[in-house]
Parts: structure tokens; sequence; C-alpha cells
């Protein structure tokens, strides 16, 4: 997809494909008014009829002559929000991507939603077209037609909102590219989408956007002591690999951000197995690694002068005479031995060895995990916040930030010392669980114990790294957030003077 910026006179619009917002009672901004007024009165004949009324996410699409003109409704403008906002621009930029239009160009009317500034509306507008333009149709045998729209331009008046614009688009488009990189990789099945095959995704990556690569195997990671991360590979016939993806912007010298990703490109619960509804959407328990990956790219394409290093243990976790059996117990790289009560709870037992090779072969300046870790976090936060751990509440608050801004937001939650005595053992230093009262706490006490004197975060996005029913399929979350996070981090987008 291709993004611009227009300003200039409404006429010059004429025969474009046009996005323009109403409000709720049919209340017109200064653009759709002058479209209107280019365009025979077309958007107030809508109005009058009654078939326009700015109510919320309505979508009514007229013609006058060659000229598309999609309205969209934004409803009560003092009620307007990130959400409503967000909701509304998706309806109507998926009525564009079902019609035959090639370049759509939407018209910024005001400031509907407070506190936004022209660079937020472009890079959501950015990310939204690529992601309604995505087809998650590659693994059937008759595919849907791709996308006609290619080319997306907003129309905005200033120099000073052109470029904030300009630069909305620039990351938006590096993270909605991210994002769908993500969601590319999450919805693959379990059966294409496997340990190697994630390394060799990483390997193209390298490439295409100048990362280092490099991939571990089997004998390689027990060389390391890696015990707790193969004790879950053991049940499966999937040999494991342990990833890490090295971006280079500023000086070698200086410690890098590592993310590290939890890629478990299949959890059937291992012998203490899954029930079998919904089993399949365990495919999905690979989306920390495919963020990792996303944001990556995103981080490469943006050039951001940052060190970052991406860690991904990838690994199947199935059952099998090999398999890892409850109550074995294990010597992690840390030295710590675990108990293993319950081999589903598995995401620790990778993530625990990858967070000390983090530490110790790395030395990052900080780490951020993030993994799709567990049930008890859907529970606690549902669909809409990814839970957020951290042992430096100023990485927190730097973290949820970048949530809040990238529109990709996740909820503080509690790392007390009170919760670790649910991880004690009779057998060995740790359990790998905790029982089910707050199931999203222990394991983020679990990981705690191997991230000590380093600054870490840990993200749980079982809740938002995809969604269930009808529209099944991953999200690309928190790809937003973390390139957010490294886009501040790293002293703000300077692509504009570049
Ligand atoms: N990958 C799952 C967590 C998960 C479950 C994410 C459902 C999204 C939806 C993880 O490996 C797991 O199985 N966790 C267990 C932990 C428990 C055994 C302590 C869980 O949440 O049930
Ligand atoms: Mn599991
Ligand atoms: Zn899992």
């Amino acid at each position: 997809m291709e993004f611009s910026t227009r300003d200039g006179r409404a006429d010059a619009l004429k025969g474009q494909c046009l996005l323009v917002t109403a409000e709720s009672g049919g209340r017109l901004g200064a653009a759709a008014r002058a479209i209107d007024a280019n365009h025979n009165g077309v958007i107030s004949a809508a109005l009058k009829r009654g078939d326009l009324t700015g109510k919320s996410a309505q979508v009514l699409s007229l013609a006058d002559g060659a000229t598309r003109i999609v309205v969209v409704g934004l409803g009560k403008l003092a009620e307007a929000s990130e959400a409503s906002w967000l909701k509304a621009m998706r309806a109507g930029i998926d009525a564009v991507v079902t019609s035959a239009a090639q370049e759509l160009v939407v018209c910024l009317d005001g400031k509907p939603v407070r506190r936004r500034d022209a660079c937020w509306y472009a890079s959501q507008l950015a990310q939204i077209a690529i992601q309604t333009t995505q087809r998650v149709d590659q693994l059937k045998s008759k595919r849907e037609e791709v996308a006609k729209l290619v080319k997306l331009a907003i129309w905005v008046e200033g120099e000073a909102e052109q470029a904030a614009a300009v630069r909305g688009l620039r990351q938006g488009k590096a993270i909605g590219e991210g994002a769908s990189l993500a969601r590319e990789l999450g919805n693959l099945p379990g059966n294409v989408c496997t340990p190697s095959y994630l390394a060799e995704r990483a390997q193209a990556l390298g490439k295409e956007a100048g990362l280092k690569v490099q991939v571990l195997d089997e004998k390689a990671i027990a060389k390391l002591g890696m015990e707790s991360f193969l004790s879950v590979a053991r049940g499966s016939a999937e040999p494991p690999r342990f990833i890490v993806l090295r971006y280079q912007g500023s000086a070698k010298e200086d410690p890098p951000v590592a993310l590290v990703g939890k890629g478990v490109t299949f959890d059937s619960g291992g012998i203490s197995i899954k029930p079998s509804v919904d089993m399949d959407e365990m495919k999905y328990d690979m989306c920390g690694a495919a963020a990792v990956l996303g944001t990556l790219q995103a981080v490469a394409r943006l050039k951001l002068p940052i060190n970052v290093v991406g860690v991904i243990p990838a690994t199947e976790n199935m059952p099998s005479g090999k398999a890892t059996k409850p109550g074995d117990i294990v010597t992690s790289m840390s030295g710590q031995t675990i108990e293993i009560l319950n081999t589903d709870a598995e995401g620790r037992l990778i993530l625990c060895d990858a967070l000390t090779y983090t530490k110790e072969k790395i030395k990052p300046l900080l780490a951020i995990d993030i993994a799709t870790l567990t049930g008890a976090c859907v529970i606690a936060l549902g669909h809409v916040a990814s839970g957020l751990y951290s042992n430096d509440d100023r990485l927190a608050k730097e973290l949820l930030d970048a949530g809040h801004t990238a529109w990709d937001r996740a909820w503080h939650m509690p790392l007390w010392d009170d919760y670790q005595q649910q991880l004690s053992s009779s057998f060995a230093d740790v359990a790998n669980i905790g029982g089910r009262p707050g199931g999203s706490v222990t394991a983020a006490c679990f990981l705690s114990r191997f991230t000590r004197d380093m600054k870490w975060a840990h993200l749980d996005i079982a809740g938002t790294a995809w969604v269930s029913g009808k529209a099944k399929g991953a999200t690309g979350r928190p790809v937003g957030l973390l390139t957010e996070f490294l886009i501040s981090r790293s002293g703000g987008d300077r692509s504009a003077a570049a």
C-alpha cells in the first residue's frame, strides 16, 4: 500500500474516491462542506432525504459523476473517542475496499478525538488500510479477489499538519506492515508454522531488513544448559529452535533493548493435555514470537537509531512416550531447579531459559518478554488490554504510555512478593504452577525469578493476540505498543528530517 498527503482546493479532488465524515444530526465539517459544494450538493441531498444521519459508524456511499464519496458517521462529537473514531474509519475503509476503487483520499475534518494530532490520525488510517486489505486465504484452493485499493492519501490543510500526517503515515505503514507480518505468521497452521519454519522466516527477515540472525539447534541449546526449554520440546517430533535477531541502529557498544517472544508453534498441553474444544487456537501460541519479528521489521524499516535484539525460543508442546511428565524436575539454565507439576504451563519453562540467555549473553539495557502465557489473563482483562508486569515502575509507565499512544493498550498488574509463595515446591527450587488464584500474576512471578538484576517487563497477550469466533484471526498486537515504545526510546521518529 502506498501512502501520501494532499492539500489544496477541494475541486482538485474531483473524480477521486473520497472519504468524509458527518456528525450526529448531519453536521458536516469544513472539508465535507467544500466537497459537497463541488459535487452538486450530493451530501446535503442525502441528509435531506434522511439517508445520512451521521450516527456512529454509519456508512453511506454516494457518487457524483466519476467521484465516489463515502460518508462515515462519527456520532455525537462530544462523545467521540478513539474507539468510536477507529470503528467508524474501519467501517468506511471496509466499504471502499469492497468497491473497485484503487485510491482513496481521506479528508480529515477537524480533530474529532480530543488530544490526538494529525500524526495519530494518519498512523491509524495507514494501519487500518493495511489490515482491511490483508487476506487470510493463502491456503484456500480458490482464493478471494485481492483488494483493489492500493493507495491511500490524506487530505489535510496547513504545513505543520501536513508534516505531522507524513510522519504518521510513515510510522503507520511500518507498524501496519509489522503487524501484518505478525498476523500472517499467527494465522498459519501448526503443521506449516513449525519451529524450523519460524527460524527460516526469521532468516528471510534478516536478509530483507539487514538484521544479523543466529539459529541454534537442539545440540547448541543443550550446550547452553537450557534443560527447561528442552523439557517442553521433548515430546515433539519437530525439533526446537532458538532464534536470535540483531538490529543495529546505533553505536555497536550501546546495550540493546531485548524483545523475547514465546514461540510455541502448537500447544497441546503435553501430558497435561488440553480439552479438544478450541484446541486449534493453540496454533496462536507463537504470537509473542510473531510480534517480535513484526516489531523488528518495523524498527528496521523506520531505521530507528537504537539497538534491538529479538530472542525467540521456538518449540511445540506435545504428548508422547518421551514427553515430560507431571512431577519431573529439570535444571534451568540459571541453575534453579523446576518441578513441572503441569506440562501445560510450558510458556514460562521456555521463557525462563530465554530470559537467562538474554541476561547473561546479551546483557541488554532492558528486556521485554511477550507471551500468550495464561488463560487467567483472559479472565482478568478480557480481549481489550494486554497484561503488563515489570520489576521497574518507570519502564512499566513507559510501556503503558506507548500502548495508549499506539492505541494498543496494556494494564499494569501487580508483581508483589506476596504471590511468590504460591510457587513453592517440596522437591525443587520452584514449581511451574501456582494454583488458580491470580494465575496470570503467578506466571509473571515465576518469570521474575529469572530476571533479577535486569530491567524487565512482561506482556501477557493471551487475550489480545487473536480473536475467536466468526472473524477469527491474529490481531498483530502488540507490534503497535512495542514499536511506539522503541520510537519514543530512540528519541522519536526523525524521518521528517531524514
Ligand atoms: N498458551 C496457554 C495459555 C492460553 C490459554 C492462552 C488459552 C490463550 C488462551 C498456556 O501455555 C497455558 O496452557 N497456560 C495454562 C497455565 C496453567 C496450566 C497454570 C492455562 O492458562 O491454563
Ligand atoms: Mn500451555
Ligand atoms: Zn502455551
